[in-house]
């Protein structure tokens, strides 16, 4: 990889955005994935660009105050070499006004019958927002389904 660009996704792109999340099917549910496209229709959505194409994205609502996370992954080949702090630190800068960030994500005990999604593979991504400066704040119980429960992390942006 020689380098990154960060850029706005086009309409084009929703495909690889697509293909990137079905690359990581314990996190991406079939559900998920028609969500992810939804989201891309009405959110902001962010592309990491190699030399190679698309190999990460960021999918987030914004209001006066905070930016909510949506969806991102990485592309598994590219992981552990800084694209996803790429993106997040993107969002942050297009969001000057925004004192905090806040993403939901699920807990190691989510489970969601018929899917791979797996909880247990999520230990990553939750040392991943806290290695961003997010701190685990809540909870929310049964928040996508009976077995499938929400972390909520925060990071303030003061
Ligand atoms: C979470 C995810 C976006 C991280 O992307 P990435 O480009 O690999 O992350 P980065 O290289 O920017 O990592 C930055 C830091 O976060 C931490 N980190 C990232 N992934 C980690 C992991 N699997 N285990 C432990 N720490 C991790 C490390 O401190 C890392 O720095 P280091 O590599 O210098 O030690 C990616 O693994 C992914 O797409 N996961 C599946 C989907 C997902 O969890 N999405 C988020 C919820 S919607």
């Amino acid at each position: 990889m020689k380098s990154i660009e960060l850029r706005l996704a086009t309409p084009d792109q929703l495909a690889a955005i697509l293909s990137i999340a079905r690359a990581w099917p314990t996190h991406f549910v079939p559900a998920g994935l028609e969500a992810i496209a939804a989201d891309f229709e009405r959110a902001s959505a962010i592309v990491a660009k190699t030399d190679e194409g698309v190999s990460g994205f960021l999918i987030w609502s914004a209001d006066a105050e905070s930016i909510e996370i949506l969806w991102m992954a990485v592309d598994p080949r590219y992981s552990r070499k800084g694209i996803g702090r790429s993106l997040v630190d993107a969002v942050v800068a297009q969001s000057p006004g925004a004192s905090a960030m806040v993403v939901k994500t699920a807990t190691l005990d989510s489970r969601l019958a018929g899917t791979q999604l797996d909880g247990t593979d999520f230990e990553g991504t939750h040392r991943f927002f806290q290695a961003m400066g997010f701190t685990p704040m809540e909870v929310a119980q049964a928040h996508w389904s009976p077995h499938n429960h929400a972390l909520i992390l925060r990071r303030s942006l003061d």
